[in-house]
């Protein structure tokens, strides 16, 4: 009510206002939000991720004019768009860029959640939304990827679904249900299609609105991992806050400006990326008769495919029976409430024994779907009395290093055939990744925590 008074009620936006809260949302959420002084260039990759949501959005809406969704006529129509349609090469190009820029954008934006804590309380519903979004990234990814209909397009995607069918008992009627035949084929592009360009769309544009939602009722976090509402002034603005607009909205003009051109320069001097960004072998249509001797997915989606690869029998009989003995034990020896160790032992009995009587690929489906979902877990697992790395023991920096590493090198082994090397880094990488996070409700807690002080640390330039 009081801030209804304070409302001009003349003129055009008067007009507006009383019909619709244009002035107190823009307040609300930018002239009048609070943000801390002290963000640093991590809190570029929130504003870029829009951007690029908008970019694949865009591109996608003039890509679906001349697109055909028809196993026939698929593959001809995107190079139709590639050499007749006027800039059609332009707009396919920022799509596929798009979608790496994306996961570049995404990863660095997640990677800044880990190292300031900006998952634990009270943001774990923020980070909830962020995984809930990236899922729907990885499966729009997925989806999309089949369209231009290329070798790897259908490959991928045969072996993807094929997964489904490592499931006991409903395996693979279940694959055969998600394809629509009994291997990809027409039906399966028309199901992609629509899922890529409307279904998953829809639910994204929701988690991101969500997410936001999410975290300016909670306010941002900030390098220093203090909670800038606790320190306020008279008028209950907190003293290290300051408005979103104009200082971020136009700081977030350099990341924007820095993203451009970076992105440009892959768009008009590298968009096959050496192969990354857009497979070669997706340049050949598709051929159901013909394999590659080589699938691999798109680098974004390679650090599990590693995982998923890493279990085979022999991974779980001799590195991860060990592991789960070893996680059990400490455990035993730690855990304060009887339920835990009880749950512990339960879960590590089941698992060994899942391990004798179902198959491996069932495990490595199990392990690559839980190197995902383990993020969720983070906002809890992460009992470090402080928030930010910057007050934190120095040597988990270096922990936070072998895991970039780790998931670094199980990436690049993930774009790679199978080798020996490959198999014995790939399954050390798969342990380690899945080490860090089960380990961190102990080795977070560990070490000599430096003070935090009371407000920001800042110092203009
Ligand atoms: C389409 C994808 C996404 C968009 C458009 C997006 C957008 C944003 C924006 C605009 C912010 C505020 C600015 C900033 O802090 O950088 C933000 C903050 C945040 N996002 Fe995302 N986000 C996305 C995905 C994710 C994902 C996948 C995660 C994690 C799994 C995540 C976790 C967070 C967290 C924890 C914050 C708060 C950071 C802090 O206050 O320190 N976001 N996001």
């Amino acid at each position: 009510m009081a801030q209804e008074k304070q409302i001009d009620t003349t003129g055009l936006l008067g007009w507006i206002d009383q019909r619709f809260p244009l002035t107190s949302t823009w307040k609300a959420h930018l002239s009048e939000y609070y943000a801390p002084k002290n963000f640093n260039f991590w809190y570029f990759f929130g504003s870029l991720a829009m951007l690029v949501l908008v970019i694949q959005i865009v591109t996608g809406i003039f890509l679906v004019m001349h697109y055909k969704p028809d196993a026939a006529l698929a593959f001809a129509s995107v190079e139709y768009i590639m050499r007749d349609v006027p800039w059609g090469w332009l707009i396919r190009y920022m799509h596929s860029t798009g979608a790496s820029a994306f996961f570049i954008v995404v990863y660095l934006h997640m990677f800044r959640g880990l190292l300031y804590g900006s998952y634990r309380k009270p943001r774990e519903l923020v980070w909830i939304f962020g995984c809930l979004i990236f899922l729907c990234l990885m499966a729009e990814a997925f989806f999309g990827y089949l369209l231009p209909w290329g070798q790897m397009s259908y490959w991928g995607a045969q072996v993807i679904v094929n997964l489904f069918s490592a499931i006991p008992f409903i395996g693979p009627e279940l694959a055969i249900w998600i394809r629509g035949d009994y291997v990809v084929g027409d039906a399966t592009l028309n199901r992609f299609f629509s899922f890529h360009v409307i279904a998953i769309p829809l639910v994204l544009l929701g988690l991101v609105a969500a997410h936001l939602v999410a975290l300016h009722e909670v306010g941002s976090n900030n390098p220093d991992g203090i909670e800038i509402k606790a320190k306020k002034d008279a008028n209950g603005v907190p003293l290290d806050g300051i408005p979103f607009h104009p200082y971020y909205s136009v700081h977030d003009i350099l990341g924007v400006a820095v993203f451009l051109i970076a992105f440009s320069a892959v768009l008009f001097f590298a968009p096959e990326f050496g192969g990354y960004f857009l497979e070669y072998n997706n340049f050949i249509p598709a051929d159901p008769l013909k394999t590659p001797s080589h699938i691999a997915p798109v680098w974004y989606f390679t650090p599990f495919y590693s995982v998923l690869r890493a279990i085979t029998e022999d991974f779980l009989l001799y590195w991860m029976i060990p592991f789960l003995v070893a996680f059990t034990l400490l455990v035993l020896a730690s855990a304060r409430h009887g339920l835990s160790k009880l749950i512990a032992v339960a879960v590590t009995v089941v698992m060994v024994i899942g391990f004798f009587v179902v198959d491996a690929k069932f495990w490595g489906v199990v392990g690559m779907g839980a190197s995902v979902m383990i993020l969720f877990a983070l906002p809890w697992i992460d009992q470090s009395p402080a928030r930010s790395i910057r007050y934190r023991p120095t040597w988990h920096k270096y922990v936070y290093a072998v895991f970039v590493v780790v998931f670094l090198v199980l990436g690049y082994f993930g774009t790679r055939p199978p080798s020996p090397m490959n198999e014995m880094l790939s399954k050390a990488g798969t342990l380690l990744y899945f080490a860090f996070f089960l380990v961190m409700p102990w080795w977070s807690r560990m070490g000599k925590f430096k003070p935090v002080p009371d407000r920001v640390t800042f110092s203009a330039h």
